[in-house]
């Protein structure tokens, strides 16, 4: 018998087929045992009707703990009714052989489960309909990314994982000893790699696991997360944010054509994505501060006047980029920020040294930042005071200050965060459930 995946199976209405997989949920009614069963493709309603079957057979059907694997053949009839994903199918079951029994006391047993016994569990808690959308969601964003990149000019470049020096803080690094070298750091970005390598090859990227030390605990900060970022050359600030916003449009367009049986699933609203069109709004660093004044002298709640406290020079916090961002219906790019608060190769704005030629991609309904990038700075002897003052080891650095003297352009680039992009396109409050196996400051297990 043909074996196929749940996924396809509008394509065989009528005909007899079979499936492999594993049993996610068993209801009984007299005569009838239902099974949803999920393949990895898809999840769907297999029937049993005790006068098809044996009695022997019947039986075995009706008492199949959740979670073992099955092998079932039947035919598939249309149904609207018919639960699964992607729905609207059943299969009348003709025969049915187990692989594994499963346990009876399986820990993610159908039924509320708290946040940390999900998280401790959650080698299992990717099997359910949720999670599986979510990290299906998570493969096309990655697909999109990859393809719209690799489409338009851009190389891919490896950059290290174990680098020497701090580029995005000092206080986010992971350590480890090097060999007779002294410490080695997990990379937080590959950026300053992918600087030598656009006067190669002109337009690049890195695509990988990136490590930050974050003490935050917020919805947002992973310590071990996947970014991309592109660099180009002979690129300035807006012409930057037009790949971004170019980029941003093709991932959605994706996901939206090829995941919206995922995106129901999660009851995601399509509408707020399908606005996701190019040109994104773009406003400066002091138009968005403001405005968030703006917000506050009308908000009336004391808390939330408090947390909308905001001076020129500040970073934006979660509430911030909230509440500004539900002023838009497509992702905000937020430009020129602060030079305190921003890393130490952004070029300055001209004639502006206290701002400097950053720019945020805020995404819409309170989803947050899920772009950063910059114009790059130019001046060897500026850059060199930048890593001074941001206590940066001098030494780490000559091949990236040799960058300026042999053939120096303006140059760009962004990194995106493919955790928080996952989280805004889902819907998902937290991003720990938008990666299979979530790092946090609290959390290496499982
Ligand atoms: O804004 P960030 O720190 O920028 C950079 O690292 C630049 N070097 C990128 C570049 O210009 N090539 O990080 C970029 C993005 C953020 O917008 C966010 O989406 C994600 O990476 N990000 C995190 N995601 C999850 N957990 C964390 N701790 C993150 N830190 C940054
Ligand atoms: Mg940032």
């Amino acid at each position: 018998m043909k074996i196929i995946s749940v996924n396809d199976i509008a394509e065989y209405d009528g005909e007899e087929v079979s499936i492999q997989g594993w049993v996610y949920k068993r209801t009984g009614k007299g005569k009838l045992a239902f099974l949803l069963v999920r393949d990895g493709s898809g999840f769907v309603q297999c029937v049993a009707f005790n006068g098809d079957l044996s009695e022997e057979l019947f039986e075995t059907i009706s008492h199949i703990p959740q979670e073992s694997s099955v092998v079932i053949t039947g035919t598939v009839r249309a149904d609207k009714r018919a639960p699964g994903l992607p729905g609207g199918y059943e299969i009348g079951i003709s025969a049915f052989s187990v692989i594994q029994a499963a346990n009876e006391d399986y820990p993610m047993a159908l039924k509320e489960h708290g946040a940390d016994f999900a998280l401790d569990n959650r080698h299992f808690w990717i099997r359910m309909p949720s999670q599986w959308a979510i990290l299906r969601i998570r493969a096309t964003v990655i697909s999109a990314i990859r393809e719209w990149l690799d489409t338009n000019g851009y190389i891919l470049m490896d950059t290290p994982i174990l680098t020497p020096a701090a580029a995005e803080g000092t206080t986010t690094l992971f350590e480890t000893e090097y060999f007779d070298e002294g410490k080695a750091y997990l990379a937080q970005t590959g950026q300053l790699y992918n600087e030598a390598n656009i006067f190669a090859f002109g337009k690049v990227y890195c695509f990988g696991p990136t490590f930050r030390a974050e003490k935050s605990k917020t919805r947002r900060h992973l310590t071990e997360f996947w970014m991309v970022e592109p660099e180009v050359a002979f690129c300035d600030l807006d012409q930057l944010m037009e790949i971004e916003e170019q980029f941003v449009t093709h991932i959605v367009k994706r996901v939206l054509k090829e995941r919206r049986v995922e995106l129901e699933s999660l009851g995601r609203d399509l509408s707020a994505l399908e606005q996701v069109d190019v040109p994104f709004p773009r406003i400066s660093y002091d138009k968005a501060v403001e405005m968030i004044k703006e917000i506050q002298a009308e908000t009336e709640d004391p808390e939330e006047k408090a947390l909308l406290d905001i001076e020129w020079g500040m970073d934006f916090g979660a509430r911030h980029e909230t509440v500004l961002t539900k002023k838009f219906d497509k992702p905000l790019f937020v430009y020129g920020y602060p030079t305190q608060v921003k890393a130490f190769y952004m070029e300055p704005m001209p004639g502006r040294p206290e701002a400097c030629k950053s720019v945020d991609l805020l995404a819409p309904e309170g989803y947050g930042e899920i772009t950063g990038g910059s114009e790059r700075m130019s001046d060897p002897d500026l850059l060199l005071q930048r890593i001074h003052e941001h206590g940066l080891p001098e030494e780490s650095f000559k091949w990236y200050l040799q960058l300026r003297q042999f053939g120096s352009v303006p140059h760009s680039g962004f990194g995106m965060g493919v955790e928080r992009t996952v989280a805004w396109l889902c819907g998902t409050d937290h991003i720990r459930e938008t990666i299979p196996f979530p790092r946090t400051i609290k959390r290496v297990y499982p």
